[in-house]
């Protein structure tokens, strides 16, 4: 990979805004280049960000560009695309977010680019599959956001419930990033403790947690609701991505990642845990769901299936 940690951003809605904001705030890559169909909000968000650097954590370079900026890049985000409305699913986007994909990633793979490429438009694992079918990339240089923004969620709404640290609950959604996604309560752990084992000694079941997993379901939903869009999240999310990639950390995160039978199934992207480093996805961390657990991921997975289907009509 480059020395130099150029980031570059297509699509500068508020999913890709806030995750380029949050690189002023946490410092971490040299340069960013801003790329949108519509150049002059492009040149416009740039600005805003170059006016902030003074204030900012280390010293980067912003600017807008073109594709042609992706050539020496360490990583290229895409979040562009359309976003939910209230009501509507995830995958619902597809038809659109499909046609947006497929230029895009023609425009990147035309640049150049030797980097890793993150997906972040919905519906995400879906678009992921379609970036590594056209860019023609090694799998492991294809990754989707997938289930990291779900997971954070799960981890904040459990250390709430437990009252217990974030950093300390190793639990995980996987699956689709939408409506099939599920939690594999078995591989639960707080700190070194078994989920399931710390519930039974504060006489507890797993109902509070299910309802925990069904407000991780319906977040979205919910945000989307109030505030027509959700971006804070997934931007700190796609910021955490980013450092991992670039600061080769084989840190654990999940992600939408090519599966190759690690989980029993092949030819498509989806969410699981996977380590993440220079190479970019470097290994999926395969655990050995039970039935009931492995049913909801082949479920998901013929979800995700006929969508890819549609998405690459
Ligand atoms: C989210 O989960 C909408 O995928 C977006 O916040």
């Amino acid at each position: 990979m480059n020395d130099k940690r150029k980031l570059v951003l297509v699509g500068t809605g508020f999913v890709g805004m806030s995750m380029a904001y949050s690189f002023l705030n946490t410092g971490g890559i040299d340069e960013l280049v801003l790329i949108d169909v519509d150049k002059e909000k492009a040149i416009g968000e740039a600005m805003d960000l170059q006016h902030g650097l003074p204030y900012a954590r280390g010293k980067m370079s912003i600017k807008a560009g073109d594709y042609s900026e992706c050539k020496d890049a360490s990583i290229v985000v895409v979040s562009a695309g359309v976003a939910q409305k209230d009501g509507e699913t995830r995958l619902e986007l597809t038809n659109r977010n499909a046609k947006i994909m497929k230029s895009v990633v023609e425009q990147i793979r035309d640049s150049g680019f030797g980097g890793i490429l993150v997906i972040a438009s919905n519906p995400v694992d879906s678009m992921t599959y379609l970036a590594w079918k056209v860019s023609g990339y090694p799998k492991e240089r294809v990754i989707g956001s997938g289930t990291i923004l779900d997971t954070a969620r799960l981890r904040y709404l459990m250390s709430e419930y437990l009252n217990i640290s974030s950093s300390n609950i190793h639990a995980y959604i996987m699956g689709e990033h939408g409506d099939s996604s599920f939690v594999p309560w078995t591989h639960a752990y707080v700190g070194a403790k078994s989920l399931l084992d710390l519930l039974d000694e504060k006489h507890k079941d797993l109902s509070d947690l299910h309802a925990i997993y069904t407000q991780v379901q319906q977040a979205a939903y919910e945000i989307i609701k109030r505030k027509r869009s959700t971006y804070y999240g997934i931007g700190l999310s796609l910021n955490r991505l980013v450092h991992a990639i670039l600061d080769d950390e084989n840190v654990i995160l999940t992600v939408s990642a090519y599966q190759n039978g690690e989980y029993k199934q092949k030819g498509l992207y989806i969410g699981v845990p996977a380590m993440i480093n220079a190479q970019g996805i470097k290994e999926i961390i395969p655990l050995a769901l039970n039935e009931v657990d492995q049913a909801k991921f082949n479920h998901s997975c013929d979800t995700l299936r006929e969508i890819n289907e549609k998405s690459m009509e």
